[in-house]
């Protein structure tokens, strides 16, 4: 796997911004907290293990940034960093872990605790790198020889701090020498699957093409998706699952198609203090991102726009759980997969 969606460089970090691709590959070297705040909110680092990852740099960084170590000064870095992108749990997840870290050095020097709180965002980013490979080995037990998957957004090493989580499970299939072909939706409005999915797939040489997402329906209805693979952002306790705007829609055509319908995530994803998907709280996108594209205006000024980032998809349409531990069946009963 070439491509690494962010990395620590002494107390800095690098990192590719996204919304550059597939375009140019820039990497970004970032050395204030702020700024890797901004880069998250701007979507330059994206996809939910990658922004956990990125915010536990963030308080790392932040503690370097000062002069003097202030565990109070962390806890308000740490809420505005929540508030960035609110759905993805594993950002909050991150947050808390560094602050019940943060929280111990009271006694200790300010470049101990640096040092300590350094450590701590790589032993958290080094940790989603192992999870992503067993997901990806687990994942890869599903998935027969010549088989097509169908996948939606981004969930490959741009999107994690290893291979990706249903991406990891397409390249584990490859490198076990499976032959496997993937339809990419190519997600609106954003376009993760198009600029991000299509070229990380097309470096790694699988064989790929790419759908406008209101082509899925029509491909499942021909008999040619033998499984449906996606991410999460957040998986309550009765694994209602958040993830990119559309991942719904396709898990009702998945059902109505019976086609498997597989969510794969670390165990940073599921959330279990919340026990519906009903509870999840769901980003809301500026109207501008649907109203422009392609470098122009694609809709009348004035119009009105409703823009989710993500949507809930109730577990009873989810036939499996794909995570670092085990597959775990989701709600939806064992003849249809
Ligand atoms: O808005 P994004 O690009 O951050 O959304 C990303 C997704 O929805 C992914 O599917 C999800 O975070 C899982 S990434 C392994």
């Amino acid at each position: 796997m070439k491509v690494q969606a962010l990395e620590r460089v002494g107390d800095r970090l690098r990192l590719i911004d996204q919304t550059r691709l597939p375009g140019e590959l820039v990497l970004k070297n970032i050395d204030n907290y702020k700024d890797v705040i901004r880069a998250i909110k701007r979507l330059e680092v994206r996809g939910a293990p990658a922004i956990g990852i990125a915010a536990a740099y963030v308080l790392a960084m932040a503690a370097s940034n000062a002069e003097r170590y202030d565990l109070a000064y962390l806890r308000i870095v740490g809420e505005e960093l929540k508030g960035a992108r609110p759905t993805a749990v594993n950002l909050s997840w991150a947050v808390d872990r560094m602050l019940t870290r943060a929280a111990d050095l009271s006694g200790v020097s300010v470049e101990e605790a640096q040092t300590t709180l350094w450590v701590e965002a790589e032993a958290i980013h080094e940790e989603d790198r192992r999870m992503c490979m067993q997901i990806g080995q687990l994942g890869s037990g599903l998935i027969n020889d010549s088989d097509t998957v169908l996948t939606h957004c981004n969930t490959g090493a741009l999107a994690t701090g290893g291979i990706g989580t249903a991406l990891g499970v397409i390249y584990t299939c490859r490198n076990l020498g499976k032959r496997i072909r993937v339809f990419v939706d190519e997600t609106r409005p954003l376009l993760q699957g198009a600029r991000l999915t299509a070229w990380e797939l097309l470096q790694e040489g699988i064989d790929t093409t790419l759908i406008c997402d209101s082509t899925a329906g029509f491909l499942m209805k021909q008999g040619k998706i033998d499984h449906v693979i996606v991410g999460a952002d957040r998986i309550a306790r009765n694994g209602d699952t958040a993830n990119k705007i559309g991942t719904y829609s396709l898990a009702v055509l998945a059902k109505e198609h019976n086609v498997p319908f597989y969510v794969a995530a670390p165990s940073s994803t599921f959330d279990d203090e919340i026990e519906s998907g009903d509870r999840i709280v769901i980003e809301e996108r500026v109207a501008g991102e649907v109203t422009s594209g392609f470098g122009k205006r694609t809709a009348p000024e004035g119009i009105a726009v409703y823009s989710p980032a993500f949507d809930v998809t109730p577990v009873r349409l989810i036939s499996f759980f794909i995570t670092n531990g085990e597959i775990k069946p989701g709600g939806r009963p064992p003849d249809l997969r």
